[in-house]
């Protein structure tokens, strides 16, 4: 803390509301009584809002419930006072046509239940995928003292003496199944044994990817991320949040203080060792610009060159799951190892600075928590392209494609949907071959709506009977932070605005150059002029409602895929009104 910065009763944001002796204060006294508290419970307590991301379709966060007591006991501990506000709960499994649609829906109502109720700080309950970018994009823009709360990932799976890891496992005995490699019997065991406990996917997917940023971009308390959702542990650590950010109220410890261009560069290279997600990508970009914070694709490159995959966990790593992470250390342990990359002097939550919660970190494996000697990968976590298909940029994941397809020249396959590519690929007869580029357009953060997690079109029948488990794939969609393959992703512009994956068509030859980031069609310039003079718009998905309003506001995977209007310099010549 700042001297001279530590806050009175007085110049609480709350007091606005509690404190005045006036009608309107009045009126908010009397309906907090009417919930049951005196004035004791409140009156000049900093006033600790709860956003609570649960809901009974929300299997990660099923543990939210119980959680909310342990926060609420440290916030009365520390002289708070607690409410709990439940927010959108943007589940990744059961959300149509993807949860990617909501984020900026969680972002909106996270900034607004902030900014319109008497909330002095606030601690975010959220891992699985999109509720933690949602949820960290709105409390940056709200600016009052905030803490993030991880769920945490959940146990490793089993089943039949084989440990299964979260989506990856799916993936793989999916292509088995389609192979008819395994039984029905065998199928059902695996759904039952794949997702064990409470907690976010064990896997270094996206949400374990989204959650070691925040760790490391210092707003949750220091490790966190890494507690297993039903260990004890986890209820420890939230009933320290709820201590926490009292303190951090009556300190003025503002997300401007912590979420720093320094802090973000440092959860950039940190995804980049634990695997990242790419994903990734689009929410670091989200959250920076919401921070002012100019981090592009570019840098990520840059950064993905030189940073060593340390991280042995699926699906980037071989062998283990996050609970093996946690035991060998956690995130603690990982950025030890690369502490002298990092910049140590950030501020982080709990009042230290980063090189100061690093102090005393050790791994106790090193087979899980790689040392800068013997990485998984020396790089390669993450590659931005750029050509005639995407000038915008695409991204690919190296370290979890195979190395031969890094040079890969091979004709089209072009499907405009996914219902299209879905039947294509059961067709047996399909007359394809392994050396073929198979293409989704129309799946971006418009065409898809939400830029759904389409990515790693499914390996075709015709070659899955012949053993063939990977290929090159493009698209503008996303993939999922548990799947792997010869992916390129995000394609900008995308095809539904025009872009020119638009242009392309079956047979025309692509060649990916991932050594020289580049990714074309080699089609002549004169024919694409053609192409493009003869393309006209596909019609409006929507025409009213949420989807309207994404489909008008949404921006490009390379500028984040935040809306227009909530980016940090919109408007912001006007200010905002006084009027809260
Ligand atoms: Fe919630 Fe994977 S489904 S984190």
């Amino acid at each position: 803390m700042t001297e001279g910065t530590r806050k009175d009763a007085a110049s609480l944001r709350s007091a606005r509301w509690l404190a005045p002796d006036d009608l309107r204060s009045f009126g908010h006294r009397s309906r907090l009584m009417q919930l049951g508290f005196s004035e004791e419970d409140f009156a000049g307590k900093p006033v600790i809002g709860i956003l609570n991301t649960w809901s009974e379709l929300n299997s990660c966060h099923s543990h939210f419930p119980q959680r909310v007591v342990d926060v609420k006991r440290g916030i009365a501990q520390a002289g708070g006072f607690a409410v709990e506000l439940p927010t959108l709960s943007v589940d990744e499994s059961f959300t149509k046509p993807t949860s990617m649609l909501y984020r900026n829906l969680l972002a909106m109502e996270t900034e607004e239940m902030i900014r319109s109720h008497p909330l002095d700080g606030v601690v975010l309950m959220g891992g699985c995928d999109k509720t933690t970018p949602g949820l960290v994009m709105g409390a940056i823009t709200a600016g009052v003292p905030m803490i993030y709360l991880p769920a945490g990932p959940m146990l490793r799976g089993h089943y039949a003496g084989t440990v299964l890891g979260s989506g990856s496992d799916a993936w793989k005995y999916w292509d088995e199944r389609r192979a008819g490699n395994v039984s029905d019997e065998q199928w059902r065991g695996l759904q039952g044994g794949i997702a064990r406990s409470a907690g976010v996917c064990m896997t270094m997917g996206t949400a374990s990817t989204m959650t070691a940023i925040t760790d490391a971009m210092g707003i949750t308390l220091p490790g966190a991320s890494s507690i297993p959702a039903v260990d004890s542990a986890h209820s420890r650590m939230s009933a320290s949040c709820g201590r926490r950010i009292v303190d951090m109220v009556w300190e003025d410890l503002t997300p401007d203080k912590i979420v720093t261009d320094a802090a973000l560069r440092n959860a950039a290279i940190v995804a980049m060792a634990t695997g990242c997600s790419t994903n990734a990508v689009v929410h670091l970009i989200a959250m920076a610009r919401r921070a002012g914070v100019a981090l592009g694709l570019d840098d990520l490159d840059a950064l993905g060159r030189v940073t060593p995959l340390l991280a042995n966990v699926r699906p980037s790593g071989k062998d283990y799951l996050m609970e093996d992470f946690y035991f060998a250390g956690g995130l603690l342990a990982l950025m030890k190892q690369i502490q002298d990359r990092l910049d140590t002097a950030c501020l982080t939550v709990n009042g230290k600075t980063l090189g100061e919660n690093l102090e005393g970190a050790e791994v106790y494996n090193d087979d899980v928590i790689r040392p800068l000697s013997n990485p998984v990968y020396h790089e390669g976590s993450l590659a931005v392209l750029r050509g005639n298909l995407c000038p915008d940029g695409a991204v690919i994941k190296p370290a979890a494609c195979d190395p031969k397809y890094y040079q890969h020249e091979g004709p089209a396959l072009v499907f405009d949907s996914y219902p299209e590519m879905k039947k294509a690929v059961d067709d047996e007869t399909l007359d394809i071959t392994p050396d073929h580029v198979m293409v989704l357009r129309n799946a971006g953060p418009q065409g898809g709506p939400g830029m759904p997690e389409w990515g790693m079109l499914p390996i075709p029948k015709a070659l899955i009977k012949k053993g063939f488990r990977d290929m090159l794939r493009i698209s503008d969609a996303r993939m999922s932070g548990t799947s792997y393959g010869a992916c390129v992703l995000h394609v900008a512009p995308e095809s539904f605005v025009g872009g020119p994956l638009a242009l392309l068509k079956t047979g025309d030859m692509i060649r990916l150059d991932l050594v020289n980031r580049r990714l074309d069609m080699l089609v002549a310039e004169d024919e694409l002029e053609r192409r493009r003079a003869a393309w006209t718009p596909p019609a409006p998905l929507f025409e009213r409602g949420w989807g309207w309003m994404y489909s008008k506001h949404v921006t490009q995977a390379d500028k984040g895929c935040d809306f227009d209007f909530l980016e940090r310099d919109f408007g912001a010549a006007a200010g905002e009104p006084d009027i809260y």
